[in-house]
């Protein structure tokens, strides 16, 4: 299918999934909007030489990390805690006595906000100007830039190295992987650490979750992948934390090759990718068929439930969802609205399918007979507080490891 090169080898790709048009992932619109919609053709491509999964096309950066950007990442009181110990983590392992933090697509300042209550000194790097003025407002010391190598050298002559340069989310947003090694290498103090994490591609794999597919990942990693990269620009990953956030996880420490002795968790994480087969073109053959299955049993699901007459919204308007709707063909025929706690999202329509998004309120005051939970990754923060919901004879329906009604 793709002829295209590895973003990261250059080495021929082998096509895996063509999820056909799609809009931005993040591109809610009001309703007056709709006209001159943007659509690109969204489509996955393995690298059997580097084995980095990674998306043939991406929309440019600009069109979709900008002032109008739709997450803000304090919506979750869990990804809230996350990041809180995320934070305690590095203050306890990994900080200098003069230390100095920077954190790239620090958003709303969820993270960084830890480093800066107890005046350490930090930058947040996020081009995304309002959820950056959110952080601003909160007393943090935010630029609104993307981060590139040429960012990272004016970043050394202004503030010197880091003792940690963080990102959660958001290294796997970046096409150009090289300029952000070439930067970190040249920002890190000689014990310094780069620390990120992303969605895991051993769990996506696992649990048929192409949902994490959109836009903005550019990339779904693993250890074995991100290797090759770090080893151009001598470095090295020392460390390796699955997680359980954003429906599986990995947090990955990079230093300079040599500094720190390399963890046993990175040869056992080594080894059970192995024994997934992610270096192995056939498991991509297979998830293009597990993905398609996925998709014809959620269809199936929303119609017989509308053929009774059934109720059926969405909760959680996520830029997950937006892979979903539009690769299944889901519209305001089948999801009579998705409800959605972020103020921007509300009184605005989905991309390309245009359902609807409405207030929590929406979904609370007049229970539905279905929520598809497009949120499914904070499925037990939602679930802990919906109980009178399902008390009350309503049911969530998930597609997340299965298509199934819990
Ligand atoms: N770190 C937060 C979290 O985990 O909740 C926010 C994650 S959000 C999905 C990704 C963020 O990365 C956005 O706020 C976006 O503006 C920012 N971003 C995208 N490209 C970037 C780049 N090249 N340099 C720095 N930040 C970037
Ligand atoms: P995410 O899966 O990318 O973190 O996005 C979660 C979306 O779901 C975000 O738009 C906020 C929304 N949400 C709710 O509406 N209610 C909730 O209880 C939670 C946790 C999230």
């Amino acid at each position: 299918m793709s002829a295209r090169p590895c973003r990261i080898c250059q080495h021929p790709t082998q096509g895996v999934n063509d999820f056909g048009r799609m809009p931005l992932g993040n591109g809610f619109l009001p309703p007056d909007a709709m006209q001159g919609e943007y659509f690109y053709h969204m489509q996955t491509a393995f690298c059997p030489s580097c084995h980095m999964f990674q998306l043939v096309d991406q929309p440019a950066a600009e069109a979709m990390f900008n002032e109008h950007y739709h997450f803000f990442s304090g919506t979750s009181r869990v990804m809230a805690e996350h990041f809180r110990q995320f934070a305690e983590l590095v203050k306890s392992r990994y900080l200098s006595e003069q230390p100095m933090v920077m954190e790239i697509g620090s958003n709303d300042g969820i993270m960084l906000q830890h480093f800066a209550q107890a005046g350490i000194a930090h930058l947040g790097i996020e081009p995304s100007s309002n959820v950056a003025d959110a952080a601003r407002a909160r007393g943090m010391n935010v630029i609104s830039a993307f981060f590139d190598d040429a960012l990272a050298a004016e970043l050394v002559q202004q503030y010197g190295q880091v003792d940690a340069f963080l990102g959660a989310n958001v290294m796997c947003h970046i096409p150009d992987l090289d300029q952000v090694a070439a930067g970190v290498k040249r920002l890190l103090k000689p014990r310094g650490v780069l620390m990120f994490e992303d969605p895991y591609l051993g769990d996506v794999i696992e649990k048929t979750s192409y949902d994490q597919i959109y836009d903005e990942h550019v990339y779904l990693f693993a250890v074995g992948s991100l290797t090759t990269l770090f080893a151009r620009h001598q470095l090295e990953i020392i460390d390796v934390m699955p997680q359980t956030t954003h429906g599986g996880s990995m947090r990955y420490v990079v230093a300079h090759q040599g500094a720190y002795t390399v963890s046993e968790a990175v040869h056992h994480q080594r080894e059970k990718e192995a024994a997934l087969g992610l270096h192995l073109p056939e498991t991509y053959d297979r998830f293009r068929q597990q993905v398609m299955q996925s998709r014809d049993d959620l269809v199936a699901l929303l119609k017989r439930l509308k053929a009774e007459g059934k109720r059926v919204v969405g909760y959680g308007a996520t830029s997950k969802s937006t892979t979903i709707l539009n690769y299944c063909g889901i519209g305001p025929d089948l999801i009579e609205f998705i409800s959605d706690t972020t103020p921007i999202k509300q009184g605005k329509l989905t991309p390309g399918m245009h359902i609807p998004v409405r207030p929590y309120e929406a979904f609370s005051e007049r229970w539905p007979d279905y929520a598809v939970l497009f949120a499914w990754n904070h499925a037990a923060e939602i679930m802990a507080k919906e109980q009178a919901f399902v008390q009350a004879g309503g049911r969530f329906i998930r597609f997340v490891p299965r298509v199934e009604i819990l």
